[in-house]
C-alpha cells in the first residue's frame, strides 16, 4: 500500500496556467479541497491591462528577483493582523493599450473552447477567455482572490500535519502556505495559514523587468528620474509626443513598441533601436525613420549623453526604453525549509524538476505549470491534466525514479548548453514541442471509463498548420508579405514558434 491520497491541492496564480490547472482537478472529480490563490481581484493573470501601474522607487540595473523581489517578513503566529507592507511588489501587469497577440487563436486557446475570434485578437479578448473559462467549467468557487502567498513551506517531517495512512502508517510531506489579503476598509494585511497535501505553482514569469547593467547606469537613473523604464510600464506612444526615444532590445516587446512608436509618428525622429542581436523581424535595412544603434556601453549622469558599443554618442535623449525582458521570481519559495532554491538564476532554470513539470524531490505533491516559453495555453494543459491525474493517483504511465528524472535534467542541461539555448525554451521546429506533448500525454493518459478527468488534448492538423503557417508579422526576405489579410499574414512552409 502506498502512501496517504492527496486530497487537498493548493494553485498558485489564476492565469490561463491556474485555469488550466483548476479544471483539470476539478474534473477528477477526486479532490476534497481545491483552492487557487491569486492576488488580483480576478482571474486572467498576464492579460488584465492595468492602463497606469505603479512602478517601483528605482529600477535595478543588473539586479535579479531574490534581490529586487525578497519575501516579506511573515508574522511570527498567525492568524494575524499588521500594518500594510510598503514592498512594491511587481503584482501589476506589462500589457499595453495596443497590445494584440501574436499565437494564431487556434493554437493558443484552450482545445474545448475557442476566442470570440482571431486569429490575432486585443488583449481584452484572452482576459475575458480567461475568466470565463473559470465559470465554464464551474471552477469560480474554487478561487480565493485578493491573496498573496508569501510563503510555501514543507512542513516537518514529524509534523503532526504530515499526512500518515492510518493502515499503513506511511508517510507524505504536507505544505503550508502562508497567506496575506490587503484589507483597504481597515487598513491592514491579514495573515493566516493553511495546509494542503499538494501544490501547483502558476505564478506566471513576466512579471518582475530585468534590466542589465551597464556603467554609469545607476547614476544616470537618479539624476533622470522617470527617462528609463522598462517595457512593462510602457502603456501608449501618446507619452512620447515629440520626445527622442531609444528603445532597447528587439524581441517580441522590442519589436512591437518599436513599430508602435515609428508608426504612431508623434515620437521626434530618427527613433532609435538599439540590439544585441538581429531578430527574425529585422531584415537587412531599418524601416524609414528607424536608425539601428548597438548596445549601450555606457551612460554619462553629467551631461544626459548616452555611448553605444559602436563609439557613436547620443546626446539629446528624452526617453529610454528597455525592453529586456524578465525574470521568474518565486518570492514565497522557503528554501530554508523547503532544502533548497527552487530557481537556479545563474543557469536561468528551475531545480531538480522533470518535465520542466514535476518536482524531483517532491514529485507527488509539488509540481508547476507555465515555466517552459513554448506553445503556451495548449501547454498548459497538458501540464494541469497529467498533474492532476497523478495527484489522483490515476495517471497511465508513473513517473521515473528519482535518477532517472535527475537523469533527464543533467541531458537536457548538457543539450541545451551545447546548443547555446535556454533550458525551459521548447521550439516547434525541431519537433521537441511535440515529444513534450507527447510525454505528458503519456502520463496522463485517458480519463476514467466513468467519465473523471479530463482528456488529454490533440494537436490537430489544422492548429499544426496555423502554428507553422499564420503570423502577426511577416518576417523580411522569408515571408514575403504573400498572402497578406487583415494585419496578418500566411506564409508557406514550417515555421517555429520563436514570437512565443
Ligand atoms: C507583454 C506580453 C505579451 C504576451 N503576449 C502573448 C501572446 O500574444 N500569446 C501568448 O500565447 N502568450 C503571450 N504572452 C505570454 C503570457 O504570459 C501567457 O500567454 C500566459 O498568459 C501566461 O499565463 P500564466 O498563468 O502562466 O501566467 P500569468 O498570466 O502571469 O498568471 C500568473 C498569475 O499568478 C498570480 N500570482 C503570482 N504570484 C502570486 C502569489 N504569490 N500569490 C497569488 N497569486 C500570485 C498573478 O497575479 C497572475 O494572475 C505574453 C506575455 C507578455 C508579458
Ligand atoms: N503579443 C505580443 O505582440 C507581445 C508583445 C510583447 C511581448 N510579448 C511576449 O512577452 C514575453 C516577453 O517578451 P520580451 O520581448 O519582453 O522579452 P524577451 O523575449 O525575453 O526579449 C528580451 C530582449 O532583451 C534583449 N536583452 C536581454 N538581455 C540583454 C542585455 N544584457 N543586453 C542587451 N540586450 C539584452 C534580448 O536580446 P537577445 O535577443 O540578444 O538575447 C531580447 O531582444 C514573450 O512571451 C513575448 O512573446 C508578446
Amino acid at each position: 500500500m502506498g502512501p496517504p491520497p492527496i486530497k487537498s491541492v493548493a494553485v498558485i496564480g489564476a492565469g490561463a496556467s491556474g485555469a488550466a490547472t483548476a479544471a483539470a482537478l476539478a474534473s477528477e472529480n477526486y479532490f476534497d479541497v481545491i483552492r487557487v490563490f491569486e492576488r488580483r481581484e480576478t482571474p486572467g493573470g498576464t492579460w488584465i491591462y492595468d492602463p497606469s501601474p505603479s512602478t517601483p522607487s528605482t529600477l535595478h540595473p543588473g539586479k535579479l528577483p531574490p534581490a529586487v523581489d525578497p519575501p516579506l517578513h511573515i508574522p511570527n503566529a498567525l492568524p494575524q493582523t499588521t500594518r500594510p507592507t510598503s514592498q512594491y511588489r511587481y503584482d501589476r501587469t506589462p500589457i499595453y493599450s495596443n497590445l494584440t497577440t501574436n499565437v494564431p487563436e487556434i493554437a493558443m486557446s484552450f482545445s474545448d473552447t475557442r476566442f470570440a475570434y482571431g486569429p490575432f485578437v486585443p488583449h481584452w479578448i484572452p482576459k475575458q477567455y480567461i475568466q470565463n473559462y473559470f465559470a465554464l467549467h464551474h471552477l469560480d468557487k474554487y478561487l480565493v482572490l485578493n491573496t498573496t502567498v508569501e510563503d510555501v513551506s514543507l512542513l516537518p517531517s514529524n509534523s503532526k500535519s504530515k499526512s500518515e495512512d492510518a493502515d499503513t502508517g506511511r508517510q507524505r510531506e504536507r505544505w503550508k502556505l502562508t497567506l496575506r489579503r490587503h484589507s483597504l476598509s481597515r487598513n491592514l494585511d491579514i495573515w493566516w495559514s493553511e495546509t494542503f497535501d499538494a501544490v501547483v505553482i502558476a505564478n506566471g514569469h513576466y512579471s518582475v523587468p530585468f534590466i542589465p547593467s551597464v556603467p554609469n547606469l545607476e547614476d544616470y537613473l537618479k539624476t533622470f528620474p522617470g527617462r528609463v523604464l522598462h517595457s512593462k510600464f510602457y502603456r501608449s506612444p501618446s507619452l512620447y509626443r515629440n520626445k527622442r526615444v531609444v528603445v532597447i532590445g528587439n524581441s517580441a516587446s522590442g519589436h512591437d513598441i518599436t513599430t508602435q512608436l515609428l508608426t504612431s509618428g508623434v515620437v521626434k525622429g530618427p527613433l532609435y533601436q538599439s540590439r544585441r542581436t538581429p531578430s527574425r523581424w529585422d531584415g537587412s535595412a531599418p524601416p524609414e525613420g528607424l536608425v539601428w544603434k548597438p548596445i549601450i556601453s555606457s551612460y554619462d549622469a553629467s551631461t544626459g549623453a548616452i555611448t553605444f558599443a559602436d563609439g557613436s554618442v547620443l546626446e539629446d535623449v528624452d526617453a529610454v526604453i528597455y525592453c529586456t525582458g524578465y525574470k521568474p521570481s518565486f518570492p514565497f519559495w522557503n528554501a530554508t525549509k523547503n532544502g533548497g532554491e527552487l530557481f537556479d538564476y545563474e543557469n536561468n532554470k528551475l531545480r531538480d524538476t522533470y518535465l520542466h513539470t514535476f518536482h524531483s524531490r517532491f514529485p507527488s505533491t509539488l509540481a508547476l505549470v507555465g515555466v517552459p516559453r513554448v506553445l503556451t495555453f495548449r501547454s498548459f494543459e497538458y501540464q494541469a491534466i497529467a498533474i492532476a491525474r497523478l495527484f489522483s493517483g490515476r495517471e497511465a504511465r508513473p513517473l521515473p525514479h528519482l535518477q532517472a528524472m535527475k537523469e533527464w535534467e543533467r541531458g537536457r542541461a548538457e543539450l541545451v548548453k551545447g546548443e547555446k539555448r535556454k533550458f525551459h525554451d521548447v521550439p516547434w521546429d525541431n519537433g521537441e514541442t511535440m515529444a513534450w506533448f507527447r510525454e505528458l500525454y503519456e502520463v496522463a493518459g485517458l480519463p476514467r471509463l466513468e467519465g473523471e478527468g479530463r482528456v488529454p488534448p490533440v494537436l490537430d492538423r489544422r492548429t499544426r498548420w496555423a502554428i507553422e503557417n499564420v503570423r502577426k508579422y511577416p518576417e523580411p526576405g522569408k515571408d514575403g508579405g504573400e498572402g497578406e489579410e487583415d494585419g496578418w499574414v500566411v506564409v508557406h512552409g514550417r515555421d517555429s514558434l520563436h514570437f512565443i
